[in-house]
Formats: C-alpha cells, sequence, structure tokens
C-alpha cells in the first residue's frame, strides 16, 4: 500500500507497507538501472525478480536516479490515491528525461497491468509497460526499446511464479526478506483490482520455496515472510490452478502442499529463523495453520486477517466468503490454539451501502477482538470491479472520512491496552536496525509482530535480545536489554 495521507491509512507498523523504496547501488561502467517500488510486499518482492532478470543483462542499480540508463517504477493500483502518485512521480521523472533524452522510464506492476498501452499512447509517459507476469520477457522488451520503439507486453499468466530466479535483494536490512510462495488472487472481493491486476491464483513449486529459505539462512537472515495475496489458499499438487485439484491424480492428491504443509517444511527446514507470513484470509484459513503456528517455535504468533466490516449485510456485498460472526469465530479459535497471538486487520469504511449503523459494527468488532493494529482506509471505487459496475459509491466523502478517523481513534485505543499487556514483561526481540529517532536506539519486534525500541549498548542488528519492556505507546515498546539470546 501507498504513504497515503494520515486520514485515508493509518500505519501503525513500520514494516508491512512502507514508503517507497529507492534502491541503492554501485557502479562500475555497466548499464544502471534505478527502481522505485510503490504498494504492497509483493511489488517490493517482484522489484527483487525483476533486479535479479536486469542482472543478467548486465543491468546495476542505482540510487542516483539522474544517472539511471532505465528508471523502473513497481506501481500499485489498489486506491486512486496510489495511482495518483505514480502519475507525479512519472511527471517528475518525465522532467529529468528532458535533460537526458536518452533516458528510458518503465511502469511495472499493477497500474501497468491496469492501464495498458495507455501509459504510452495517450499519455506519453513512460517507453516500456510491464504486467507482473511478464518480467521474463524484460530482456525482449528492452531490446525493442534499443531498437528505438515503445515496449508493452501485460499478459497474465496461469502458470508463472517466477520459481527459478534467484532474486537479488534490494535495499534490505540483511536480517529480514521476503519470499514469494504464490501469485494472483482468485476470491473477487467486489471491491478490489488484485484479480483483475495480478491474475488468477497460483502456487509456487515448494522446493524451490525451500531452496530459497536455505539460500537466506545459509547467507545469514534471521526471518522470512512468505508472501502472497492469500496464502491459505496455497496448494501445490505438481502445478496448475486450485480449482482444478478436483481432476488431479490420487499420487497428485495424495502428494498435495498444503499452506500448513508448507509452514511446517519451512520451520523445519530453517529452526532458527523465525517465520512469519502475509496476507490471511479469513474464508480460507483453516485450523491446520493455527495449529503449525502452535507446534512450531520459530512460526511467529502472529496473524494479518483483515475483516473490512464489522456488518455481516456490508461482508456479503463484498462477497467476502464470511460472516461477522465466522470472522469472530475464527478470532476465538486463533485465541484458544494460540495463546497471546498478535493480530492486525484491514478495514475499508464508507463501502456503498454502508449505514451509521454498519459503522458501529465495525466498531463493535473492533471493540470485542482488540487488534493490536491495523491498516485502514476509505473506499476508493475502483474501475472495472463489481462495486464499480453494480454499485453506487454513496457514502459522501467527508463521511467516509468521519468514519474512518471513528476506526482510527478506536484502533489506536485498543493498540495502546494492548501494548500495556506487555509493560513489565520480557520480550525476545530481532533487532532489525537503529531506532528512527536515534542511533543510540536499536528496533526490532517481538513474536508478535510489535515494535520494541532499547538502548543499543553493545547489541546489533541481526541480534535475538531478551528485553524488558518498561512502557509504551500504542504502536511502540519502550524498554532496556536483559541479555543476548543468539546472535
Ligand atoms: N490480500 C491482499 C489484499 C490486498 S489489498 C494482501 O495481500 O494484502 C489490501 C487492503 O487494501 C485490503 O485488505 C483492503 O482493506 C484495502 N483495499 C482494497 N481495495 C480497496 C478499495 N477499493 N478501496 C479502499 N481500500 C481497499
Ligand atoms: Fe483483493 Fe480480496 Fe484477493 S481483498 S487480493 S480480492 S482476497
Amino acid at each position: 500500500m501507498m504513504q497515503e495521507n494520515n486520514l485515508e491509512e493509518k500505519t501503525m507498523d513500520e514494516g508491512r507497507q512502507g514508503e517507497a523504496l529507492i534502491i541503492e547501488g554501485q557502479t562500475n561502467g555497466k548499464r544502471k538501472l534505478y527502481i522505485e517500488s510503490y504498494g504492497c510486499q509483493m511489488n517490493f518482492s517482484d522489484s527483487e525478480i525483476v533486479a535479479s532478470i536486469l542482472d543478467k543483462q548486465g543491468y546495476e542499480t542505482t540510487g542516483n536516479m539522474e544517472e539511471a540508463d532505465l528508471v523502473l517504477l513497481n506501481t500499485c493500483s489498489i486506491r486512486d490515491k496510489a495511482e495518483q502518485t505514480v502519475r507525479n512521480r512519472l511527471a517528475n521523472f518525465n522532467t529529468i528525461k528532458k535533460e537526458r533524452p536518452d533516458m528510458r522510464i518503465g511502469v511495472l506492476g499493477c497500474m501497468a497491468e491496469r492501464v495498458k498501452s495507455k501509459l504510452l499512447d495517450e499519455e506519453k509517459l513512460v517507453d516500456l509497460v510491464v504486467g507482473p507476469d511478464a518480467y521474463r520477457d524484460l530482456p525482449n522488451l528492452l531490446e525493442e526499446l534499443d531498437e528505438g520503439r515503445k515496449a508493452v507486453n501485460v499478459i497474465l499468466s496461469k502458470e508463472e511464479t517466477y520459481d527459478n530466479i534467484e532474486p537479488v535483494r534490494l535495499g534490505g536490512n540483511g536480517i529480514t526478506a521476503f519470499i514469494s510462495i504464490m501469485r494472483g488472487c482468485d476470491n473477487m472481493c467486489t471491491f478490489c483490482v488484485v484479480p483483475f491486476t495480478r491474475g488468477r491464483e497460483r502456487s509456487r513449486d515448494p522446493q524451490t520455496i525451500l531452496e530459497e529459505v536455505i539460500d537466506l539462512r545459509d547467507r545469514g537472515y534471521k526471518e522470512i515472510t512468505l508472501l502472497g495475496q492469500n496464502v491459505d489458499s496455497y496448494l501445490w499438487y505438481g502445478g496448475g490452478l486450485k480449482k482444478d485439484f478436483d481432476k488431479a491424480s490420487d499420487m497428485a492428491k495424495a502428494t498435495a502442499v498444503s499452506f500448513a504443509d508448507l509452514l511446517g517444511k519451512v520451520a523445519e527446514t530453517a529452526p532458527e529463523m523465525r517465520i512469519r507470513f502475509s496476507t490471511s484470509n479469513p474464508q480460507d484459513m483453516t485450523d491446520d495453520v493455527l495449529h503449525a503456528i502452535a507446534k512450531y517455535d520459530n512460526i511467529c504468533n502472529y496473524i494479518h486477517l483483515p475483516f473490512q466490516s464489522g456488518s455481516s449485510r456490508v461482508l456479503e456485498l463484498m462477497n467476502r466468503g464470511h460472516t461477522r460472526e465466522q470472522y469472530l469465530d475464527l478470532i476465538r479459535r486463533v485465541r484458544t490454539i494460540i495463546p497471546d497471538c498478535g493480530i492486525s486487520h484491514d478495514i475499508i469504511a464508507g463501502f456503498p451501502t454502508e449505514t451509521e449503523e454498519d459503522h458501529q459494527e465495525t466498531l463493535s468488532l473492533m471493540k470485542e477482538v482488540q487488534f493490536d493494529f491495523g491498516y485502514m482506509f476509505f473506499y476508493s471505487e475502483r474501475p472495472n470491479t463489481y462495486a464499480e459496475r453494480k454499485m453506487e459509491d454513496d457514502v459522501p466523502l467527508e463521511v467516509k472520512k468521519r468514519r474512518l478517523r471513528e476506526i482510527i481513534e478506536q484502533q489506536n485505543r485498543d493498540g495502546q491496552a494492548r501494548m500495556e499487556r506487555f509493560v513489565g514483561t520480557e520480550q525476545v526481540v530481532l533487532v532489525e536496525g537503529f531506532s528512527k529517532k536515534s542511533d543510540q536506539d536499536l528496533f526490532g519486534r517481538n513474536d508478535q509482530n510489535s515494535v520494541v525500541v532499547f538502548p543499543k549498548e553493545d547489541y546489533r542488528a541481526g541480534d535475538l535480545v531478551r528485553v524488558k519492556v518498561n512502557s509504551c505507546t500504542s504502536a511502540t515498546m519502550i524498554g532496556e536489554a536483559i541479555e543476548l539470546v543468539r546472535r
């Protein structure tokens, strides 16, 4: 998700969806690639695949756009605001291009997929448009650019998982890394553009996932986040779409790997690494997954579980596949199977037809669950989605904003209460780097994914440290180190 204004989005977690990430790099006379990523973690992960493909074409990343031969923007379409940011950025790039006419500008990701060649034809903002399933075609597309043509490939795939491409880890901290385990989404929530921009849901061969885990482990990484739009839906039976599983052979069915199975394999492959995953979907999450989290110490006790609305009527219109009661029931099972699990949410305020009562139901669900943190948005109508085609965007903007403000205030209160339970306890923290505020302090997360800040002493990034928590805000614990658990 984009870094947007406070009212549209309150991001209480430093890590999940950050600011645009600009990649630093070394230069030595090769062609230079500058890549900027916006949106979800999957986009950041995809940029690492793109950098790997382009590395083989002789491109090296640079953090300085002005010296780049190729400037790529990996884009997000999830809300209108996200696309506006991209357009502004492209306008900036084009100003620089006036001084550097040989510079090539490309758009990748969801907006490339959604707007397609219009970005080159009508708007003349870019030279290259590449959708999320077409990155392997980049060498050919760049050749077309070299020959003076503009280039576009927005073909979506039913198979592409980039499973044999070893990502170039970009701009990271060398401690936490993402691994994509699946692509696309088949859920068709009526507000969501993702099924259109990222195509059909497909799972990646678990063997190649485990190879990536081993590689990261051997290179000293300490934490892995398994990524997918809907990880609970992961299913590998030798390839093919999930909907065709019934037609698979008995042998394929017997050896199929579910998300719970995959979690177990990853946890056993790297017992000293922390394992996280995102995003879960209430309608697809099974108790097997909860039991896997409970069984393996190194799978973190944290679940990001969007619920969007507390009203069953609105949930039905959103095609979420679950009711309020089913969501609350799932939360109860989480709390029973994984005591003290961190839980976060996504909420949309002001979906078409949302009444004041529906909104109150969202607030009451929040009060009941007591989420640790969350990502909150107001509804943004997206072209071609079911909601755009069949429903009227009838909640006035001021009402959407007021409801969102109330949701954020509720989350601030709940977040504070949840954080306070840690005060006076000892938490094991994986240090990710210096605190934003001071280089005398380190920052990291506990198992539940809550942020902890403490004086650095002799500790450093990558250390697992036992920290005594002395105080907290609604989003951060403040403490002091007790001992090193592992380096
Ligand atoms: N499964 C995905 C969800 C992608 S969208 C994942 O991996 O995170 C992330 C969140 O953006 C959604 O959960 C929803 O809360 C919000 N969102 C999606 N479409 C939206 C829209 N049209 N308007 C406002 N918020 C939206
Ligand atoms: Fe979007 Fe719903 Fe899939 S929010 S990504 S269609 S689970």
